[in-house]
């Protein structure tokens, strides 16, 4: 059977990073995030069939070989056991953001992944049995299954408050470069939590501003929302600055944009800096505040061609559609 899902990025205001467990990918904190809109999504459609011989995976129309594949069959492998199944199965994603340079690109693969090889394997899985599934090809997939606000600590992702709670919520997207980050989160995630002392620290301090973020999102209260996002972006940097060798995901140009947003926030906060493992950076704001957001970050994109801005609201978890890639 053949079925086609739909699934957007997200960004993570209190961040996923270091595992529990290793084989079973669950996360060693709680983690909060924004579904992003449909500005930066994945559709992917999967097809099992007893003619195919072997699991083929394109993106953007592009057959991938390699770790891409290797991610892609295991992913499969699991679903296969789950359905009782054994064809083997052609999938194509077509995804309209730039993967790899910090902005989940395999958050919103793994979740349209999970929701069509699902429903091409003839199962029916409930959201969070969705959300479990897609934590198997990547944790931070865990989340986008659902819209909205979405927190993560377990086996499953769970939605906090729908898209609706807080419309006026954006994420001005900077993306500095289209270059692939040479580290993967897997990785680097693996090396901070092995010799970090940071790190330990953090682990001792994440739930508590996890818990005020959640009852700041809860209350609509942004000048909080902003400051706990800040806070926890500057700790992750901390962090992965102190792993041993240590980790830089930023370009100077990263650090300029945060800047500018803290030169904006003098006179009052209108606007939170994030990242994830990437140089993009991710503004978080009102949809009142943007003009000046944009008006602070114009300076940046006008002296370095090659840059682009791109907002984004709140938006849906994953879902099936009905137009097939293939
Ligand atoms: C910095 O979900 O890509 O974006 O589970 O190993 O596939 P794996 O890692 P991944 O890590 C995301 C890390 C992050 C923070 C976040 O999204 O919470």
């Amino acid at each position: 059977m053949k079925a086609t899902a739909a699934a957007s990025a997200n960004i993570a205001l209190i961040k996923y990073w270091g595992k529990r467990d290793e084989n079973e990918k669950t996360p060693l904190n709680t983690s909060i995030s924004l579904t992003l809109d449909s500005s930066f999504s994945c559709t992917t459609t999967v097809e099992f069939s007893e003619k195919a011989n072997e699991d083929s995976f394109s993106l953007n129309r592009k057959e991938q070989r390699g770790e891409a594949l290797a991610r892609v069959k295991e992913f499969l492998e699991a679903v296969r056991g789950m359905a009782g199944i054994s064809e083997k199965a052609r999938v194509s994603s077509v995804m309209n953001f730039p993967a790899g340079v910090g902005i989940a690109s395999s958050a919103a693969g793994f979740a349209a992944l999970a929701a069509a090889s699902g429903r091409a394997a003839g199962l029916d899985l409930s959201p969070s049995e969705l959300s479990s599934l897609a934590r198997q090809g990547s944790g931070s997939a865990s989340r986008s299954v659902f819209g909205g606000f979405v927190k993560w600590s377990g086996e499953s992702a769970e939605p906090l408050f729908p898209e609706s709670h807080w419309p006026e919520i954006v994420d001005v997207v900077f993306l500095i470069t289209k270059k692939k980050k040479s580290i993967s989160s897997r990785e680097g995630m693996r090396m901070t939590a092995e010799t970090s002392r940071a790190f330990r620290k953090r682990l001792g301090v994440v739930e508590g501003r996890a818990r005020k973020l959640e009852q700041a999102i809860e209350k609509r209260n942004f000048e909080r929302l902003a400051e706990l996002t800040m806070e926890e972006a500057e700790e992750f940097l901390e962090c992965l600055r102190d792993t041993k060798p240590s980790l830089n995901y930023l370009e100077p140009l990263s650090h300029e944009a945060a800047k500018r947003i803290r030169e904006l926030n003098k006179n009052g906060i209108k606007a939170a800096y994030t990242f994830d493992a990437g140089p993009t950076a991710h503004i978080i704001t009102l949809r009142e505040n943007l003009e000046s957001v944009l008006n602070a970050l114009k300076p940046l994109q006008l002296t370095n061609p090659g840059t682009e801005v791109r907002v984004s609201g709140l938006g849906q978890g994953a879902r099936l559609v009905s137009r097939h890639i293939f």
